[in-house]
């Protein structure tokens, strides 16, 4: 395997710095936010992954159970392909799944993660498959995938994007089509996206996903606070914060929050802020939109790509588009 981390990845100085500009923007906001792709510093990520060995968290085994049974038949559908770029690979065992399937050994990989540990615990995985070119890009989806396939539109049918676990889930409604729309240009026509997408189901169902209870996603959560304690400086008083999942069934998305204990005054030193919490007080952490399979072709054609395969299974979908 031949790897070399991209001029995508960011110094970790700038990396900071827009941490900072983040957290001074969002946790003034009312709600109080904080985005959801600071969860995954290292200990997050080595969080999430424990998320998905929880049998409360089916996306994770439900989507590899699918690669296993369709990724001859994916790539069966994509006889050009020659470049892969993974957004947000996690662990990469998904990735490896699925390129285990390729029917040619060449392929350049690319994997776009904000989390270093993320990369590197890839990295690791698809090194199994010695044949494959890799490319570790340490950034945001599309500035990660731009990067990786160059001048927009000219991928075109060499080129899929692997988008899994469901973080689609994490855009909002506008940002979604803007997402999206990013995506397609990026590639251009002939282009292909896989999407792995969790579907509405039964509340208990996704609050238990959410909720677990051994605590895991709750530590998942709370890390985001001794993260920003750590690297700006912070004096968030972990215990007197608690994980809150709530699934708010008229926007069809769970929603992750920390929940203040008490009445309470933090300071952050690197971007300088000081605020106080009123018990109850909520900071927004994540938003987890769920799908019905039916929205899914609507959705990728209102940013230019057409249905080319669909697999369900037990409210998981994973959806093949073109690029039109
Ligand atoms: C929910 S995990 C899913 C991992 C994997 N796709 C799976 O299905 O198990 C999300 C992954 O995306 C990364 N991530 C989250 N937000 C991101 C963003 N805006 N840009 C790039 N990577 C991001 C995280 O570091 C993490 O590795």
């Amino acid at each position: 395997m031949s790897m070399r981390h991209s001029v995508a990845s960011r110094p970790i100085e700038a990396s900071r710095a827009a941490f900072a500009e983040d957290v001074a923007f969002y946790l003034t906001e009312s709600p109080r936010q904080l985005p959801s792709r600071y969860l995954y510093d290292d200990l997050g990520s080595s969080l999430f992954e424990a998320i998905c060995r929880l049998p409360w968290y089916r996306v994770a085994k439900i989507e590899q159970a699918l690669l296993r049974a369709h990724a001859a038949s994916i790539f069966g559908r994509l006889p050009a392909i020659s470049t892969v770029v993974e957004l947000g690979p996690g662990s990469g065992e998904k990735l490896l799944t699925l390129m285990a399937a390729a029917p040619r050994p060449d392929v350049t990989v690319h994997l776009v993660d904000v989390s270093p540990a993320a990369l590197d615990q890839a990295a690791i995985g698809l090194a199994t498959l010695p044949s494959l070119t890799l490319v570790a890009h340490e950034s945001t989806y599309l500035e990660g995938l731009r990067a990786a396939l160059g001048r927009p539109g000219a991928a075109g049918g060499g080129a899929l994007v692997v988008f899994l676990g469901s973080n689609i889930g994490n855009f909002d409604p506008p940002a979604v089509d803007d997402f999206l729309q990013g995506v397609r240009d990026a590639l251009g026509a002939g282009g292909a996206l896989l999407l792995g997408t969790d579907l509405v189901k039964p509340e208990a169902d996704l609050l238990l996903a959410y909720d677990d209870p051994l605590g895991v996603t709750a530590a998942f959560n709370l890390n985001l606070l001794v993260r920003v304690n750590r690297e700006l400086g912070g004096d968030f008083d972990v215990r007197q914060f608690e994980h809150r999942a709530i699934w708010n069934a008229r926007e069809s998305r769970v929603e992750m929050h920390l929940v203040s204990r008490r009445p309470q005054r933090v300071q952050v030193k690197e971007p300088g802020i000081d605020i106080t919490f009123d018990a109850g007080e909520l900071i927004w952490t994540e938003s987890s939109y769920k799908y019905r399979a039916e929205d899914l072709a609507p959705l990728l054609a209102r940013a230019g790509f057409r249905l080319a395969g669909q697999w369900l299974e037990a409210g998981f979908a994973l959806t093949l588009a073109r690029a039109v």
